[in-house]
């Protein structure tokens, strides 16, 4: 079949399974049609997430807090049960069509919840593209999904990367510092993360002196120190996250860079991560649209009922998927369950009003977060604000995004 061909029997294919009769379908056909109409047929969820290797953590602490939010909800959405199809997608672009594609065609979920690497992310949102399935983004950050492959089925509940560290970029130039050293996984994200922090650091009058990378997810950081220290620059800037980040701050301090050589970052250097690393992290100023410190009724009781659920603090990962839930129960309170009336659940999810630990945000016309973005600093095990770097960020423009 052409490419287009099989687009339009992909897109023919959702509307089928979301309307009511179709869950008789995928059932086999023996459900009365009546008893589905009275929404007995749970919701099918595909969660497509790392639950291993450098990520596992964020894609566990992701799936956990979108599990919160719907049994938060009574631990159904629109008076229907669910039901989570899981596959952990290893962090591997390589596996990423194949294992959205099993979801989608072969357990025939309604929704799509996924993922946290930016490159896994590409081949779910050319998926979603083909099939037109609800699909909702908790972090990856890959600037694409909601700009150029920006499409109206696809939402994303956290951030595109370059949003993140443009803030940083500013923040950086205004203390002074003039020459900056960059170093991060070479693939999607590290790459807009650098082009975002560097877009405002050199408006502001800095210069990047040298950008060092690393495969990903590589962490012998060694030789790369080594470099950093003989360059002398005025700061460093960094993106790493998840098992990535501990292992690097701990490395940072060990070749003696911590006292010397300020260390910058989006916050996903520092967040998730502080019990694991001692002191290594203490002091170190990050940009991110999440704090743990925020002092709201809101974000203190979803960071008790999380670490009560889970035994272990939240992190702004933990946040993007509980949102990922509160999104998806808007979209459907608005339609009472029906996936069929998919017109419907897209405009209620766009103008979603989520009630998130982060703080208000509103979706752009792209379908990204337009958000603040806190200026924060380690102190002990908590990433405490410090200020708002930037209000009501829209970064890259959703302008760049022809939805309709
Ligand atoms: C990404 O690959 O988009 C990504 C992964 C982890 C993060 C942020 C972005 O913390």
């Amino acid at each position: 079949m052409s490419d287009i061909g099989k687009r339009v029997e992909g897109r023919r294919k959702f509307l089928q399974d979301g309307m009511a009769l179709g869950g008789a379908v995928a059932l086999g056909g023996v459900l009365p049609s009546v008893a589905l109409a009275q929404g007995a047929a749970k919701i099918k969820i595909g969660l497509m997430l790392p639950y291993t290797g450098t990520f596992g953590q964020v894609g566990l602490n992701v799936s956990n807090a979108f599990k919160l939010a719907i049994l938060e909800n009574g631990g159904k959405i629109a008076g229907r049960e669910v039901e989570y199809f899981t596959v952990d997608d290893e962090s591997e672009p390589s596996k990423a069509t194949d294992n959205a594609n099993r979801l989608v065609n072969r357990d025939k979920v309604d929704v799509l919840v996924g993922t946290v690497h930016s490159g896994v992310q590409m081949g779910m949102v050319k998926i979603a593209r083909e099939s037109g399935i609800l699909h909702i983004i908790p972090n990856a950050g890959v600037a694409a999904a909601t700009t150029s492959l920006c499409a109206p089925n696809i939402f994303r509940t956290s951030f595109a990367n370059g949003q993140t560290t443009y803030p940083m970029g500013e923040v950086v130039a205004k203390k002074g510092h003039k020459n900056v050293v960059t170093l991060s996984w070479r693939y999607a994200a590290g790459e807009e993360m650098v082009a975002g922090f560097k877009d405002s650091f050199t408006k502001g009058g800095g210069k990047i002196v040298k950008e060092l990378w690393l495969p990903f997810p590589n962490v012998e950081f060694q030789a790369l120190l080594t470099e950093i220290a003989s360059l002398k620059p005025d700061a460093v800037f960094v993106f790493f996250a998840g098992g990535g980040a501990a292992k690097f701050l701990k490395d940072w301090q060990a070749a003696g860079l911590k006292d010397k050589v300020p260390l910058y970052g989006p916050g996903f250097l520092t967040d998730g991560v502080l019990e694991a690393v001692g002191n290594a992290a203490e002091g170190i100023e990050t940009t991110l649209h999440y704090a743990d410190g925020i002092e709201t009724p809101r974000n203190k009781a979803f960071r008790l009922a999380f670490a009560k659920a889970y035994k272990t603090q939240p992190d702004v990962y933990a946040v993007q998927g509980f949102d990922a839930g509160l999104l998806l129960i808007a979209g459907l309170n608005a339609v009472k369950g029906d996936f069929g009336k998919k017109k419907e659940i897209i405009a209620a999810m766009e103008k979603a009003n989520i009630d998130s630990p982060r703080g208000k945000w509103t979706m752009s016309k792209g379908h990204n977060p337009v958000q603040n973005f806190y200026l924060r600093k380690v102190v002990g095990t908590e990433n405490r604000v410090i200020g708002v770097a930037m209000k009501a960020l829209d970064y890259p423009p959703a302008a760049l995004c022809k939805m309709r």
